[in-house]
């Protein structure tokens, strides 16, 4: 089955459409198991979705939110955790459920072992219904970067430079940044039921021109995708390649 595009004008618009999709899924099924990721791309996302709860349109009460990813040594008060990131954008302006809520813990004692009890919660949850994912400038998803099997379950992973170099803007200079993270696999992303990744700006065209044209999979993380049976792609102008 091909990657489903749905190709928009602006990121604005893609926000939107990612928005849109994700309050019918809930409709659909309120008690949905919901993969999400951090970054850029999906902040205009989370403003329209905590814009929509407070008009009444979408209820997280029963939705089960689990993060995709975390820097290792990062614990869940540090101003550039994603923990932070998801309840600070997300999660404190909605309903959710704060039992519903999982992330790895950055800052667990055993990173290793962290990784697998992640694995396992995601099994029993059942899996991801939904899994939203952006896509990094080397065409990582979550944080399997380039080299990644395609057997891979959640484990901790030594970030690529361009993926550093592209995330350093968050942190003050390069001391502090923490270098390694947990992040779900393929294989972890590859049983989810339903995947929507989001993709806008130019900076993001020749990762998505991979992901589109076979990879390969090895140097584009991403082009794994292509072996999933339900995946849509929203992306703009810009990182479809059109000037
Ligand atoms: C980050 C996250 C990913 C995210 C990607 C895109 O490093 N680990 O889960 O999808 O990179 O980020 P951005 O939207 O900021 O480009």
């Amino acid at each position: 089955m091909p990657i489903a595009l749905t190709l928009s004008d602006s990121p604005v618009a893609v926000a939107d459409q990612a928005a849109e999709l994700l309050i019918d899924a809930v409709a659909a099924k309120p008690d949905l198991v919901l993969g999400l990721p951090t970054g850029s791309t999906v902040l205009a996302l989370y403003r329209r979705l905590v814009r929509a709860y407070r008009g009444g349109r979408v209820s997280f009460r029963q939705v089960t939110c689990v993060n995709v990813d975390e820097y290792v040594g990062l614990g869940p008060d540090h101003p550039q955790s994603y923990a932070t990131y998801m309840r600070e954008t997300l999660f404190r302006h909605v309903d959710a459920g704060p039992d519903r809520v999982h992330g790895p813990h950055g800052a667990a004692p055993d990173p290793v072992q962290e990784a697998a009890r992640y694995e396992r919660l995601i099994e029993s949850l059942g899996g991801f219904d939904l899994l939203l994912l952006g896509l990094g400038v080397n065409g990582h998803i979550a944080f399997n970067e380039p080299g990644s099997s395609p057997d891979s379950s959640t484990r901790v992973v030594e970030l690529a430079p361009a993926t550093l170099r592209a995330n350093s803007r968050f942190f003050a200079g390069s001391s502090g940044q923490p270098t390694k993270a947990i992040t779900i696999g393929i294989a972890t992303i590859l049983r989810a039921r339903r995947i929507v990744v989001l993709a806008t700006g130019v900076t993001k065209a020749k990762a998505v021109q991979a992901m589109l044209s076979g990879g390969p999979m090895s140097v584009w993380p991403a082009a794994a995708l292509a072996d999933h049976p339900d995946v849509r792609l929203l992306l703009d102008r810009a990182a479809a390649g059109e000037r």
